[in-house]
Order: structure tokens, then C-alpha cells, then sequence
């Protein structure tokens, strides 16, 4: 899964799968946790409560994860760490996270694997670029808004209404 598709199943996976959870799961809670903190750190503004709020969240969040797992911290969870007191330096970490740039990487990384030469292989990448920016710009298309879903899930016209608010958020 892309990084941004793993963030929508997260901010989603409660309604897709919480009512098939028993009461007082402690998988499902340390789940509900990780959303949480995820909420948080998705979140349009800052304030000193909402990175107190979210320092103390991690903690218990990493905490239940050795108590649950029997398992060390991975790196990733000191990153984590740093969040809390990033938000107040910086602003909303929305803002300044890699997933744009992950996403302009992607078709370059899709382009690299059609190309069979492997000469110059950044040189061609930068070829085709070049000639998709020319296009874009002699046929006047600009960037498109291109989500689509399928017919098949229309009944659901609700949930997908909440899944494309969450994904815009
Ligand atoms: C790749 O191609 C460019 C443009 O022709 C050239 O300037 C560059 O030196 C080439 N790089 C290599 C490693 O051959």
C-alpha cells in the first residue's frame, strides 16, 4: 500500500471493521490510540494543549505497544517522539509532511520500471518529464481533480461522502 492509502485505511478502519470487534479488546484500544494520535497530528491548527495532549498519548501508545507485542521500540517510535514539541515550533505538521513529494516521486519510480535501457537512466527520466510538463501545458490541462469510485459501491453514497471528507481533511 502507498503511504497515503494506509493513512486512509487508518482513518477508516474503525468503520470498516469496529463493529465485527469485541468490547474491550485491548489490540482494538491500542488501535483506537494509534488513530488518535494520528487525528492529532493530521489536525489544521496547533495549540500547547493539543502537543500535551499528544506527548502523553505516544507515551501510553508506546508503552501498551511493548506491554502488548513483547517487543522493542522500533527507530520509527523515537521519531515520534519529536512530534509533540515539532508541532509547537513549526505549526500543523500537515503542512511540512513528505507525502506530496512521496507522490511526485511515484511516477518517476512507475516511468523507471516501463524504461527497458538502463544508459543514462536519470537523463531519460528527465526526458519524459519534460515532455509530460510540455504536454500539460500546449493541451492547457493544468492538474485535474481525477478521484473516481466505482459504480459498484454507489449504494453507499454516505460512506463514500465520509471517506472523501476524511481523505480531504
Ligand atoms: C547522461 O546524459 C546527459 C545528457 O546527454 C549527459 O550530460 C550526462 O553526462 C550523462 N550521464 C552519464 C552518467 O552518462
Amino acid at each position: 500500500m502507498s503511504a497515503s492509502e494506509l493513512k486512509n485505511l487508518i482513518l477508516c478502519f474503525g468503520l470498516l471493521f469496529g463493529h465485527l470487534v469485541p468490547e474491550g479488546n485491548k489490540h482494538w484500544s491500542f488501535f483506537l490510540s494509534l488513530r488518535k494520535i494520528v487525528d492529532m497530528i493530521l489536525s489544521d491548527f496547533v495549540s500547547t494543549k493539543l502537543s500535551e495532549d499528544l506527548a502523553m498519548l505516544i507515551q501510553q501508545h508506546q508503552l501498551s505497544y511493548m506491554e502488548l507485542f513483547k517487543q522493542h521500540l522500533k527507530p520509527k517510535f523515537h521519531i515520534l517522539t519529536h512530534y509533540p514539541s515539532l508541532m509547537i515550533k513549526v505549526g500543523p505538521l500537515k503542512k511540512i509532511m513528505t507525502l506530496r513529494y512521496e507522490s511526485k516521486h511515484r511516477s518517476l519510480k512507475l516511468l523507471a520500471n516501463v524504461i527497458s535501457s538502463r544508459i543514462n537512466i536519470t537523463y531519460s527520466l528527465a526526458i519524459r518529464h519534460q515532455l509530460d510538463m510540455a504536454s500539460r501545458l500546449i493541451l492547457n490541462n493544468g492538474f485535474e481533480n481525477d478521484i473516481s469510485f466505482s459504480k459498484r459501491h454507489s449504494a453507499n453514497s454516505d460512506f463514500i461522502a465520509y471517506c472523501k471528507e476524511v481523505a480531504e481533511k
